[in-house]
This record gives C-alpha cells, structure tokens and sequence, in this order.
C-alpha cells in the first residue's frame, strides 16, 4: 500500500461525456473507500500552474453523473513544457523575427503540487493531456492517466470514455440527415470529428446507415464514390448518406484543414472535406440534377449528457485508477482490455503511435457487406 493521502484531479483538453463521471468515481472511491482528501484543479494546466485548486467533498460529486462536460472545467492551450512567455499585461511575448517566445514552467507546477501537499495527481486526457502527464511523471510526479476522449484514438486501451456517446450522436445525427436525403433525393455529406483517426466516421457511419464512409486509414478516389452514387441511382436509390472523417483525404492528397492557429498546441484545425466533396459530386452528377449538401457535426458531437455505457466505463475507469494510486503503480494510465479493466504505461502510450483503423479489419468487412464505399 502507498502512503497516499492527498490526491489531484485534472481535466485537460477538449471537453468529452464521461469527465463527470470519472471524476465522481475517484472521488467517491477515495473518500469513501481509503478516506482520503481530494483537490479538483481548475481547467487543466492552467490551473496547475495558478495553483487553482478547490476542495472536492462528496456533496460536489453527487448530481453530476449525468452532466455533459468536466465541472473542474478544461484547456488545451497549456502546455507547461512548452508555456508562451507573457508580459506584465499577459500578453504574448514575440521575439525579433515575430515566433511566440516559449519557456517550461513545469517546475512551478511540480512545486505547486508539493506546496499543496498532493502525493497523487490523476490526469483525464487524450494524447496532448498525457503526453505531459507522461512528462510530469519523468519529473517524478506520482501520475495516474485515464482515457479521455471522443476520437478513440489513445494507444494501449480498446475504448476511451466519451466514445460511445458520441456515436449515439452521430447515429442520430445521421438518421435526422437521411430525412432530408430521402424527401429531397440528395446526396447528404456529413463531416465527423476524430481528427487523424476513423472511428468515430467508421462507427457513426455503419449506426446511421451510411453509403459511403470516408476515413483517413483508407485514402479516398472521388470518381469511385461519383460512380458508386451513379450505380445507386441506376438501381432506384435517389438518395446518399455520406460520412465523412474530418481528417480524411483523397489518394495523393493532403488533410483538409480549415485554419492554422499558431498559440494553439494542436495548431491544425480541420475541416471543409463535406463542403468539398458535396461540390465535386454535385459538379460530377449535374446532368442527373442532383443536388449535395454539407453538414458540420461538429461540437455537438461532443456534447450532452453520457449514455449508460459511457457512464459505467468511466466508472470503472475512475475506481480502478485509485486502485492503481492505492498500490503505488504511478505513471500508468487505466486502460479496457476486452472487458477488463488494466493498465499501461504512459510511456506506452506515449511513446507508440495514436491508434488507428485498421483497413483490413473486420468491421470494415462488415461495412463492405452492407454495401458500403470507402471510395477504394
Ligand atoms: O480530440 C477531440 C476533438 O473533438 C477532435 O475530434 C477535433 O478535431 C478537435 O477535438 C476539435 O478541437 P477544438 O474544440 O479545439 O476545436
């Protein structure tokens, strides 16, 4: 058993279903369990480096199971091994030739933690959030990591927490889409988050009954997907429900990005593939006099209360995370294996590359089957 009697809890990157949940089973398994003291750092990094901390009893934890967001709130502008110098009015300091002046401010972070008498810092993030939790932990912070995040995309776990939500959203999302394509016998292009990665599109894509899914693992040729709409047509179907990953590209081609943000860590904004596609195939299929259009899911994807089975991993994933504080296995992050609850080393999942779809797998078989294009 370790000799821990403080814990942290930190929310760090972009919101996800399931924060809540996560940070209600810590904090519930901690009192409860091994009565210790828990502390809630406000909006990620920023609040690490602030020394933003509040007290979290059982009372702040006991209406937000079904609550869409992080009550601790979030950042993913704060990366303290890498901190924009600020000047006395916090504005950004340049340097000569106009690049933004960066320094690491990890130690006051690390000291914060020390002054505040935390022996435990418990870490809810995608790959950004724990690649410095992973480096928080070389520091010789007491780390723990939990799998955040809508994408799927964190190495070493088989789902991450928010997951499942949003494809309950996209699924809907899809089939209120499909209303218009049916009544209006167009081609409706859907634009899915997920950044480098296909799940959410795949998933979102097979639930809502797409005819085409376009993800970045398998590089797209427009006329394969202009003529699998053609062959449809010619069939008697007037109508198309395309999914498309944001980060998904043509044979050849680049990403679609939507705008460069230069203080942002995750500099590279995607977007614009469903306004690009839509325009190709209407150009394409204009003697047909059909007409395409384009939906952003966006943020809504991320959004709203968890599902059941978002709520019961998080759960699980929080619990097992103190467990693993408990028995003084720092610097690993929980993971689901099958349907076991273990671990892995942040170094791991750090260290191997985001996990992706693999085009030879059995879901994208079984997306094949039903007739779906992949514009391969
Ligand atoms: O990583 C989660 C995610 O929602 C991605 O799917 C998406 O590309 C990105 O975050 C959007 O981030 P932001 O909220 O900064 O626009």
């Amino acid at each position: 058993m370790s000799e821990i009697k403080k814990i942290a809890i930190l929310t760090g990157g972009g919101d996800c279903p399931g924060l809540n949940p996560v940070i209600r089973a810590v904090v519930k398994t901690a009192i409860e369990k091994y009565g210790l003291e828990v502390v809630g750092i406000k909006n990620g990094y920023h609040g690490l480096y602030h020394k933003d901390f509040i007290e979290l009893g059982l009372s702040a934890v006991e209406e937000i199971i079904s609550e869409g967001g992080t009550i601790l709130g979030s950042s993913n502008k704060d990366n303290l091994f890498k901190y924009p110098v600020r000047d006395e009015n916090n504005k950004i300091v340049r340097s000569e030739d106009g690049s933004i002046k960066y320094h690491d401010v990890s130690d006051i972070a690390v000291q914060n933690l020390k002054d505040a008498g935390i022996d435990a810092l418990f870490i809810l993030g995608g790959d950004g959030t724990l690649t410095s939790g992973r480096d928080f932990a070389r520091k010789g912070v007491n780390v723990i990591g939990i799998p955040k995040t809508i994408d799927n995309d964190l190495a070493c776990t088989d789902y991450t927490f928010g997951f499942d939500t949003a494809i309950g959203v996209i699924t809907d999302a899809l089939d209120r889409i499909r209303t218009t394509g049916k009544s209006h016998h167009r081609v409706m292009v859907a634009e899915i988050m997920g950044r480098g990665a296909g799940w959410l599109t795949l998933h979102g894509g097979i639930a809502g009954a797409a005819d085409v899914i376009l993800i970045p693992e398998i590089p797209y040729d427009i006329n394969k997907v202009i003529a699998k709409i053609e062959k449809d047509i010619k069939n008697g179907k007037d109508f198309t429900i395309i999914a498309a990953a944001e980060g998904a590209h043509p044979v050849g081609g680049g990403q679609f990005v939507n705008e460069i943000v230069e203080t942002s860590p995750d500099a590279i904004r995607l977007g614009g593939i469903a306004k690009a596609v839509a325009k190709e195939i209407e150009y394409a299929l204009s003697d047909y006099e059909i007409e395409a259009r384009s939906n952003i899911l966006g943020h809504i994807q991320r959004g709203g209360s968890p599902t059941g089975h978002d709520r019961v991993l998080s759960t699980r994933y929080g619990y097992a995370a103190v467990e693993l504080a408990m028995q003084g296995k720092f610097g690993n992050m929980v993971t689901l294996n099958g349907d076991k609850i273990v671990h892995a080393s942040l170094e791991d999942v750090i260290g191997q590359k985001t996990k992706n779809v693999n085009p030879d797998s059995e879901l994208i078989q079984v997306a094949r089957a039903m007739g779906i294009c992949f514009g391969d």
